[in-house]
């Protein structure tokens, strides 16, 4: 049986992931958390790898916070960027494959709304957060073997995330702004968990796969199917990016096109979900 460690179970992603791949029966499973193991301690990621040697790494580990990410950027920095580097090391060390889980946010998004980022486009982050996945992705392409998927949007049921926010927020306002004009893909842990173990089972081509759901929309229709799917009559206010910031000054830039094409997951044979079925199925769990 292949050996697979996911670094960063205590995580959204991460949590969902481990429990799919030990209930699989397929692989022998190992996990470490933010309490057993710091990405930033090279030396203990190292020990820790060549004590298990594991086929793949799945590092499912960062600091998430995006608006926090430009307060604290050096912390950031650290674990999505610099510690990537660490664990690319470590997998070469005991020639393990790297997967590591980026984001949409490392392009600018001045691309035409009418078109979609490819994997070989210029990356070119606009926040700190995106700053510092990109470094990560630099460093995970250090490994001999690796898999760099970018997602966007995540929610998951084990995790703090948008939908739930909105969800929340519901419960106590009637009317809740959202941007109308940024584009991209929500997408489910459990369709990124779907992908993944198609990845794994696969073993395509090394290199960037856009990992997301299918189907593009804005914060604001994103929040009205939310609602509708929930059977909540909370109304969504669209507002522009401009007119958030003005509301949020400290929050973080967020690129306006983030639509990932995703022909290159296609032409391996993986096929996600719509965002809108993904999110329905999620509902049904989240508000059993
Ligand atoms: N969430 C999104 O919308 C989104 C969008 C695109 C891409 N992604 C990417 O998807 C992946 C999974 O995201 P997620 O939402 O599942 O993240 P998450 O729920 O925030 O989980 C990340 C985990 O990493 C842990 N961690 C932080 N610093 C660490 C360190 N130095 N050593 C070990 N563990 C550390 C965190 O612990 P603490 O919570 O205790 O800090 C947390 O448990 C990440 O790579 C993320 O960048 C997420």
């Amino acid at each position: 049986m292949k050996k697979i460690l996911v670094i960063g179970q205590d995580g959204m992603l991460g949590g969902e992931l481990y429990e799919r791949l030990c209930n699989s029966g397929k692989y022998e499973v190992y996990k470490t958390t933010i309490e057993t193991l710091d990405i930033c301690n090279k030396e203990a990621v190292i020990n820790e790898v060549k004590n298990i040697n594991p086929y793949y790494i799945i590092n499912c580990a960062a600091y998430t916070n995006v608006d926090g990410c430009e307060t604290n950027f050096e912390v950031a920095n650290a674990v999505n960027g610099v510690a990537v580097g660490n664990i690319a090391e470590a997998a070469n060390l005991v020639d393990a494959t790297l997967i590591q889980i980026s984001t949409d946010y490392i392009f600018d998004g001045k691309l035409p709304i009418e078109d979609a980022y490819t994997e070989d486009m210029q990356a070119n982050p606009v926040s700190a957060y995106g700053k510092t996945k990109y470094l990560g992705e630099k460093n995970a392409s250090k490994a001999n073997k690796y898999y760099i998927l970018r997602t966007a949007w995540l929610y998951g049921l084990g995790g703090k995330n948008f939908v739930k926010t909105m969800l929340k927020l519901s419960q106590t306002k009637s009317e809740i702004t959202v941007v109308n004009d940024q584009h991209g893909s929500p997408t489910s842990t459990t369709s990124l968990c779907e992908i993944i173990e198609q990845i794994l089972e696969k073993e395509p081509e090394y290199g960037i796969y856009h990992s997301t759901n299918e189907g593009f929309t804005v914060w604001s229709d994103f929040t009205k199917k939310i609602f509708e799917f929930a059977n909540i009559s909370t109304k969504v206010i669209p507002i522009s990016s401009k007119e958030y910031k003005q509301m949020y000054p400290n929050s973080s830039d967020r690129p306006t096109n983030s639509k990932l094409l995703k022909n290159k997951l296609h032409s391996i044979g993986i096929y996600p979900k719509n965002w809108e079925d993904a999110l329905n199925e999620y509902l049904k769990e989240e508000l059993k």
